[in-house]
């Protein structure tokens, strides 16, 4: 059923559940700009934060989420914090001590969903045998992949015991990632967007408008519900209030069976990040 609230969530085939609506921080440096974006994003009924150790901003994050967690009167157990290891510590001790350093500079005593960043090859199946240490330990409460292709997660699966609970990978109208999104939803994984707005880049679509301009919502908003409604979790990045609060308006209205139609056929398979196929760092 499609969510009709900010926090409602989708159940991880492990039982743990998940915001369908979440903030994205990438590129947003340490300061009082990231500080203020968490705490208020929060406020506003936000329960879950996606970062990651690249980044290099989980001690701002940290900061705003104790900021956000009092200025909402809520607990930490009411929140859902994302971090990711990056590729140079893709290893199984590498790993650990990628994990610990995330708490330490997060200032957190878990995390909801740790993953890995890139499927490095050669490299993320170690990886994920720490992870699932981590998850059987209890030291986290559900783990997952980021920009796994199918061939990646098949590989995966094949050489270790836990399946994925998540991919996070980019997706939005110009790249709707069909195969791959039956193909997760037939193995239990939950398909979550990064960059859903196309980084800002599809706000003037033409379609997109007139699509917007019949319900009365931003082209961002269009954009969002579709995700929700096509069973996707969704990360958008601002660090304005007022967009911070747009953003997470779309659970008053339904976009049709025909509009959804509309925006998938806007797939022209297009990426503004890099190829998981094809990519150097
Ligand atoms: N796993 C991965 O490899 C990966 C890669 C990329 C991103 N991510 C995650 O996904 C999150 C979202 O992706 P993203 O940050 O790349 O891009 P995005 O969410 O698609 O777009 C963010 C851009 O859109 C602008 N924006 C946001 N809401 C808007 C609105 N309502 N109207 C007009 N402009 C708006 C933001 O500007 P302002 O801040 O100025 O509002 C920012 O420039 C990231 O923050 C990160 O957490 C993960």
């Amino acid at each position: 059923m499609t969510a009709k609230h900010l926090q409602d969530t989708t159940t991880l085939y492990n039982g743990v559940s998940m915001p369908w609506f979440g903030l994205g921080v990438f590129k947003v440096e340490e300061g009082p700009e990231l500080v203020n974006a968490v705490r208020t994003a929060i406020r506003h009924g936000y329960r879950s934060i996606d970062t990651a150790a690249i980044y290099g901003n989980e001690e701002g994050v940290g900061q705003g989420i104790r900021e956000g967690l009092e200025a909402a009167g809520i607990k930490r157990e009411d929140l859902f914090v994302t971090s990711k290891v990056w590729n140079a510590d893709l290893g199984y001790e590498s790993t650990l001590k990628a994990y610990e350093e995330s708490l330490r500079k997060l200032g957190l005593e878990y995390l909801d969903l740790y993953l890995i960043h890139w499927p490095v090859e050669g490299k993320y199946t170690e990886a994920w045998k720490a992870l699932e240490m981590l998850y059987k330990q209890g030291r986290v409460k559900a783990i997952g992949v980021s920009n796994f292709q199918i061939h990646h997660l098949e590989q995966l699966m094949k050489e270790t015991e836990i399946k994925p609970m998540v991919n996070q990978v980019e997706y939005h109208p110009r790249l709707t990632q069909k195969e791959l999104q039956a193909y997760c939803q037939e193995n239990g994984i939950q398909l979550e967007a990064w960059s859903p707005l196309m980084q800002g880049q599809l706000l003037d679509q033409e379609d997109l408008l007139r699509i917007a301009e019949k319900y009365q919502k931003s082209i961002a908003q269009i954009i969002l519900r579709w995700d929700i409604q096509n069973g996707v979790v969704t990360i958008p990045k601002s660090t304005k209030e007022h967009r911070i609060i747009e953003n997470a308006d779309i659970f008053d209205f339904e976009l049709s069976a025909e509009d959804m139609q509309r925006i998938d056929s806007l797939n022209q398979n297009h990426r503004v990040g890099p190829d998981p196929d094809n990519f150097d760092f």
